[in-house]
């Protein structure tokens, strides 16, 4: 087995650190250490859904997604700021979360390219501010925009939920994992 440390050993932590304040010595974390490192997190696979201003669809695949709060309901997500579709989730009033089951990768796949029309052939609703909703997900939380936040090289997004949909169908989630797609190991016994 072998370890690998990245970053200062020791240093003021960047949440004690005053605004303007350098990171202290030798703090460049390496991005493709940090990316790898950060994949170990497993996490679920989403895609987003808004419309930009002239009305188009858009959306892209996110894993980013997270709970924040029941009372009021809040989830959250961050879009990166070099997405095409950054400007439309910056400024959009609402967004659909789509939780994507273990069958839906090709969907995935499909919104997590750079690409003109992700929703050609999809049966697509309609939800909460005309945001366009996809066929076949677990669950879709329809959201209100709340707050955004910065967050570095991407754009922190609050939304409030205003409606669930969940499908009959109890699909097993995709997952994602050291890049990769995962399913979940079922425990024997
Ligand atoms: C599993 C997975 C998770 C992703 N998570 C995010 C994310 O949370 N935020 C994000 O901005 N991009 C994320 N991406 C990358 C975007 O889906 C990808 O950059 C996509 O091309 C963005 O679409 P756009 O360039 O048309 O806006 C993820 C991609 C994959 C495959």
């Amino acid at each position: 087995m072998s370890t690998a440390t990245y970053g200062p050993a020791t240093g003021t932590p960047a949440f004690l650190r005053r605004a303007g304040e350098a990171d202290g010595p030798g703090t460049a974390i390496e991005p493709g250490a940090l990316r790898r490192a950060f994949g170990h997190f497993a996490t679920g696979v989403t895609i987003v859904t808004t419309r930009d201003a002239g009305g188009a669809p858009v959306g892209v695949t996110a894993s980013s997604f997270n709970t924040v709060s029941l009372a009021p309901p809040l989830v959250l997500w961050s879009v990166a700021r070099n997405a095409y579709s950054f400007s439309a989730f910056a400024q959009a009033d609402h967004f659909a979360v789509h939780v994507l089951g273990a069958g839906q990768r090709d969907l995935s796949d499909r919104f997590a390219r750079p690409a003109t029309d992700k929703f050609g052939g999809l049966a697509l609703g309609q939800g909460h501010g005309g945001v366009p909703l996809l066929p076949g997900a677990p669950v879709v939380f329809e959201c209100a925009a709340e707050h955004r936040y910065e967050g570095g090289d991407h754009l922190i997004l609050v939304g409030r939920v205003l409606r669930i949909t969940e499908s009959d169908a109890a699909d097993a989630p995709l997952l994602f994992h050291r890049g990769r797609y995962a399913g979940l190991a079922q425990a024997a016994g």
